[in-house]
């Protein structure tokens, strides 16, 4: 589990660049937008997953206790051009991880899905088809320890992907391929005769980003990627990444708890809470002028690299037992902007000024 930001000895990151047909049913809105303006690679459209955590039948006879449904996504919807990076960031269980496995297709969804250039993912997941759009799409995880299988050599482990696929079939061809996916992330080709646990929390990391890219993947989400590892080894691993993605022209799914790393790797930021998107914006607008109360609280919480007078506010409140939501926004237990309507109508993402923002507040003009 994971919270948000609170590195108190922040790195300073160098600075990033700023930057379909679907047959899935889009609203006409959606659908006049698409034909103007070019495709995105992504476009996720009110994406919900439901996770039911009932206790078991037999118990919930007995005890007399009602079917329990955990809303963890509910009508995330956002696109991604090509070559660009949406970073998604909220506290612990708003429901990250769970978007990261709808789009590579490890959950299905209850509600809503996703087009991947152009073809609606879900379905082709569900067919032959869903071979071809996973050597597509490839998923970057935060543990390297666990994501590595500890009894393979380095050069299994990257070569599997090209096998599994039906890439490479020629051992040699293989070979030299898996030296030049270690080389591209700074490894030597001489390290696939070694097995995960003679390399550090880093070099592991690039190994899973060598075996990610192996099936030149269009697409990659990334659930935490650098999460575990020192400060110093984070920088390192993220300009590898901004490296490949300039190289391949690499679209990015970046999810990151700690916004000093969102700030370096992403474009558009999407900040999640309780399972829902309240505010998309460009990197630079976001961290400039926040508009959500839940933005503002998460941003007030990073140390200032320049401002060293100035105290942090730490996140005020706790996340709400997705089991029992607050009515109304979800944030208006914590927030303090709530007012009457607040507590009883939920606010819909609008767009404000080429900002998504989901909060009466903001809209009414109140903050
Ligand atoms: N397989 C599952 N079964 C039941 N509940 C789940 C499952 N996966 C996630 N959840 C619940 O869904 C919610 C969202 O979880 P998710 O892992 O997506 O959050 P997250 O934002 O990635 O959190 P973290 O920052 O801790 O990784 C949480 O309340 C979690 O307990
Ligand atoms: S809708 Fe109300 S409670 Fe929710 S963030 Fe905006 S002001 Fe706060
Ligand atoms: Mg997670």
């Amino acid at each position: 589990m994971s919270t948000i930001a609170a590195d108190p000895h922040p790195t300073p990151l160098p600075q990033a660049a700023e930057g379909a047909s679907t047959s899935l049913p889009l609203p006409s809105g959606l659908r006049d937008a698409a034909l103007a303006a070019p495709t995105p690679l992504v476009q996720a459209h009110d994406l919900a997953k439901t996770f039911d955590v009932s206790v078991p039948w037999l118990n919930r006879v007995l005890e007399r206790r009602p079917r329990q449904l955990l809303q963890a996504v509910d009508g995330v919807s956002f696109t991604i051009e090509k070559g660009q990076t949406l970073a998604l960031v909220g506290e612990s269980g708003c429901g990250k991880s769970t978007v990261a496995r709808l789009l590579v297709g490890l959950y299905h969804p209850t509600r809503g899905g996703f087009t991947f250039d152009g073809q609606d993912a879900h379905a082709a997941f569900r067919t032959s088809e869903g071979r071809k759009l996973r050597r597509r799409i490839q998923m970057i995880f935060q543990d390297p320890y666990a994501s590595l299988n500890p009894r393979w050599k380095v050069a299994d482990i990257v070569g599997e992907p090209l096998k599994e696929h039906g890439l490479i079939t020629d051992a040699a061809e293989l070979k030299d391929r898996v030296g030049e996916l270690l080389k591209s992330v700074g490894l030597s080709p001489l390290d696939m005769v070694k097995y995960p646990h003679q390399f550090s929390g880093g070099q592991r990391q690039r190994i899973s980003i060598a075996r990610a890219l192996a099936t030149q993947p269009e697409f990659l989400v990334c659930d935490e990627p650098t999460s575990a590892l020192d400060v110093s080894v984070q920088a390192q691993v993220l300009n590898i990444m901004k490296d490949l993605q300039r190289q391949h022209g690499l679209t990015y799914l970046f999810i990151s708890h700690n916004l000093a790393v969102v700030r370096h790797v992403s474009d558009q930021v999407g900040v999640m809470y309780l399972g829902r998107l309240v505010e998309v914006a460009g990197k630079h607008q976001l961290f400039a002028q926040p508009r959500h109360p839940y933005t503002r609280m998460l941003l007030d919480a990073i140390p200032k690299m320049h401002d060293t007078g100035r105290a942090r506010t730490p996140v005020q409140g706790e996340v709400p037992n997705p089991l029992n939501p607050p009515g109304g926004c979800a944030f208006n237990p914590r927030c303090p902007h709530a007012n009457e309507r607040c507590r009883v109508e939920r606010p819909v993402l609008l767009e404000l000024q080429g900002v998504r923002v989901a909060c009466h507040a903001v809209e009414e003009g109140r903050i």
